[in-house]
C-alpha cells in the first residue's frame, strides 16, 4: 500500500527538462557542439541561466554576452553543458528533507559536491570529463526527494535497525518497503535517462551489483562528500568505500586522501563561482 502511494508520488514529479536530456543524448553520440548550442538556444530558461552566469561579476567581462555561441568562448563547451545539467536538476533538490535530517539546500549542496568529486575522480584516473557521470552524480540521491517524508514517519524504527548493525538503505527497505536508490533508479528510468545513469543511481550504495563502472565512481564520489560532511544525511554518515570497489578502479587509499583535499578546495571554488549577486548559487 505504502509502496503504491510512493510510486504515485513519483508520477507527480515534474518531468526532467527535455532540452537537458537532448543535450545528454547529443554529447553521448559526439554531435558537433554548434548543433548542441542550437538546441540550448531554443530554450529561453537555459539560455537566460547561461548568460546570467557568463555576465556575473565573477568573470568581470567588459561587455555583455548575449548568445550561447558567444558564452561558449568564455565558459568552454564542457562547462556550458554542466550548467545545463545543473539548471535542470536544481529544482528537485532545494527543499529540506527532514527524513534524512537535511536542512533546505543541503541535499543540493551534496549533489553538486558529488558531481565535482566525480570530475576529480575522472582526472585522477586520467580520463576526460564525462557528462553522463556528472549527471548521475548530481542525481544519485533523487530518490530521497520522494522518500524523505516516509523515512521521517518510520525514522524511529529505521534507526533502531541501524543501531543493530543494518545499513540504513536496508533498514529503509524493510520499514518502508522501498529504498532511495531503487526509487531513484525508477525515477531515472521514467525520465528516459541512458542506461548507465539509471544503473549508477540504482547501485550507488551497492556498486558491486552494477552493470557499469559508473556506479562505483558515483559511490566513491558520494562517500568523499559525506566524509567532508557536505550534505551527508543521517543515512550516509557511517558509509565507507568498499576496498574492492576502490581496487577495481585502480585507486589506493592515498588517492582517496589526496582527492579529499582537492575536493574541499574545488568545491569551495565552485560555490563562489556560482554565487551571484542574488545569492542564488549552489
Ligand atoms: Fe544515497
Ligand atoms: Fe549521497
Amino acid at each position: 500500500m505504502k509502496v503504491e502511494e510512493i510510486l504515485s508520488k513519483v508520477q507527480q514529479l515534474p518531468p526532467f527538462p527535455q532540452v537537458a536530456l537532448k543535450v545528454l543524448e547529443m554529447v553521448g553520440r559526439e554531435a558537433p557542439f554548434k548543433e548542441i548550442a542550437r538546441v540550448i538556444e531554443l530554450d529561453e530558461g537555459f539560455t537566460a541561466e547561461i548568460l546570467k552566469i557568463c555576465n556575473s561579476p565573477f568573470f568581470g567581462l567588459s561587455r555583455k554576452i548575449s548568445s550561447v555561441q558567444e558564452a561558449v568562448v568564455y565558459l568552454g563547451e564542457k562547462y556550458l553543458l554542466e550548467i545545463v545539467t545543473r539548471t535542470a536538476s536544481k529544482k528537485y533538490f532545494e527543499a529540506a528533507h527532514r527524513g534524512y535530517d537535511l536542512q533546505r539546500g543541503e541535499l543540493w549542496r551534496h549533489a553538486v559536491a558529488c558531481a565535482v568529486a566525480s570530475d576529480l575522480l575522472q582526472e585522477r584516473l586520467g580520463r576526460g570529463k564525462d557528462l553522463a557521470l556528472f549527471t548521475a552524480s548530481l542525481l544519485h540521491d533523487i530518490g530521497k526527494v520522494v522518500l524523505s517524508s516516509y523515512v521521517a514517519d518510520g525514522l524511529k524504527e529505521i534507526l533502531e535497525r541501524v543501531r543493530a548493525g543494518k545499513p540504513f538503505i536496508e533498514a529503509e527497505k524493510e520499514v518502508i518497503g522501498m529504498d532511495h536508490a531503487t526509487l531513484g533508479g525508477m525515477i531515472a528510468k521514467r525520465w528516459n535517462f541512458p542506461e548507465e545513469i539509471i544503473d549508477a543511481i540504482l547501485y550507488h550504495h551497492n556498486p558491486k551489483e552494477a552493470k557499469t563502472e559508473y556506479a562505483a565512481k558515483v559511490h566513491i564520489a558520494d562517500v568523499l562528500c559525506s566524509t567532508l560532511g557536505i550534505g551527508a544525511g543521517n543515512d550516509e554518515l557511517s558509509e565507507k568505500i568498499d576496498s574492492e570497489v576502490l581496487k577495481g578502479l585502480g585507486l589506493s587509499g592515498k588517492d582517496l586522501m589526496e582527492m579529499l583535499v582537492e575536493l574541499q578546495d574545488r568545491y569551495e571554488k565552485t560555490q563562489s563561482l556560482f554565487t551571484t549577486e542574488q545569492g542564488d548559487g549552489f
